[in-house]
């Protein structure tokens, strides 16, 4: 399968340096580093298919697995077992012991790391060898240490090491190899890839709020319409069915909101339903609420939304959290305030929409 990638030339070339570099007998780290979404396993995914001549091996931490040590490490190394044999003594055993192929002592860390170079360096003669590490963030602590002694005495062996790593929050991971960021895609090209999941009929400014909003991240461009109703994406958030939305990630934003306290969640929930991100037109609505400015502090201390000229959230599932967690009396609430505090004459069809939800019904 091929991988289309948008706005990614720049890594794309990255990887494709590092592949020449492989290719012709030298070795590379790379960590890559982003956020939730941002299209890490998408780049490996593209250097894998690009390798796909080479010998490629894979791995990903898995959350679950991260107290059983050697897991990662272990599925990273099973296709390169049948080298195992050419591995001085102590080594062959201490990886054997470690992947449980042997009984024995818990292994030592720097013979089962020389082992792991060894393994590498014996299937790299034969074949370049392209390693791809997915999740690092999740990797159990031994195969963390290990792959990170083995990057950094790779030199001329012909393999490539590279991880994906979800940041920020992780940076202690892997730390002092070799990076490449991965960001949000530029304005023009998260709009391109908004564009083609959108149906027609969208508010331009509801358009361009989500691309301000998910800062080109792009499982959030992609997933944020999905769920989304014409009027929805037309006038904002503020239909009643609850859909599933990109869960874990939602979840978690969820919980954060649980813990604020109950005018910060009517802060957020009314930024939430209003979609255009107007700063006067929230405080007027949040005035009929009886709620002042300085509830939004604690929100903007949490890195949930930033209010300056306009409203930013963090990320879009902080605005579906909110909004879906709150109860429906609250966000009936919530519109009728917005109804009031909109202009009849200038935004009828906005007006209508909020008054619409603030009904019971
Ligand atoms: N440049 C891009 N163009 C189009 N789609 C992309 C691009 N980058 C990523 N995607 C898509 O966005 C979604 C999220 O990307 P991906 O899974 O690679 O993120 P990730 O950084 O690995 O996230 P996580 O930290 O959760 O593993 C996927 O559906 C992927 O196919
Ligand atoms: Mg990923």
């Amino acid at each position: 399968m091929e991988t289309l990638l948008r706005g990614r030339r720049r890594e794309q070339e990255e990887l494709d340096r590092l592949l020449r570099d492989v290719r012709a007998g030298q070795s590379r780290v790379l960590v890559l580093r982003g956020e939730a979404g941002t299209g890490k396993t998408a780049l490996l995914e593209y250097l894998a298919e690009t390798a796909a001549g080479e010998r490629v091996a894979r791995a990903a931490g898995v959350e679950s697995e991260t107290e059983i040590a050697y897991s990662g490490l272990q599925q990273l190394c099973a296709p390169l077992l049948p080298y195992l044999d050419r591995l001085p003594e102590p080594q062959r055993q201490a990886l054997a012991t470690g992947f449980g192929l042997a009984g024995g002592d818990p292994p030592d860390t720097l013979i089962v790391g020389l082992a792991v170079l060894g393994l590498f360096a014996e299937a790299g003669a034969e074949q370049p060898l392209v390693c791809v590490v997915d999740d690092a963030q999740w990797l159990d602590r031994m195969s963390e240490v290990i792959l990170t002694f083995v990057a950094r005495r790779l030199d001329a062996e012909s393999v490539a090491l590279v991880f994906g790593a979800r940041s920020p929050g992780h940076e202690q991971i892997l730390g002092g190899l070799p990076e490449l960021l991965v960001e949000g895609l530029s304005d023009a090209d998260a709009r391109a890839l908004l564009d083609s999941v959108l149906p027609d009929r969208v508010d331009a400014r509801v358009r361009d709020r989500i691309v301000a909003e998910t800062r080109g991240n792009p499982l959030a461009l992609l997933e944020l319409p999905r769920d989304l109703s014409p009027a929805e994406l037309a006038f904002g958030f503020g239909g009643s069915g609850p859909a599933p939305l990109a869960g874990r990630v939602e979840d978690e934003f969820g919980r954060r909101i649980a813990a604020l306290p109950g005018e910060t969640r009517t802060v957020l929930l009314t930024a939430a339903v209003e979609p255009v991100g107007d700063v006067p037109l929230l405080w007027r609505a949040l005035d009929r609420l009886g709620v002042g400015m300085h509830a939004a502090g604690p929100a903007e201390t949490a890195g949930l939304v930033e209010i300056g000229t306009r409203v930013r959230f963090r990320h879009p599932l902080v605005r579906s959290a909110a909004w879906r967690s709150a109860p429906r009396a609250e966000l009936r609430r919530v519109h009728a305030a917005l109804a009031d505090v909109t202009d009849p004459a200038q935004e009828p069809d906005r007006r209508a929409w909020h008054r619409a939800h603030a009904a019971v019904g």
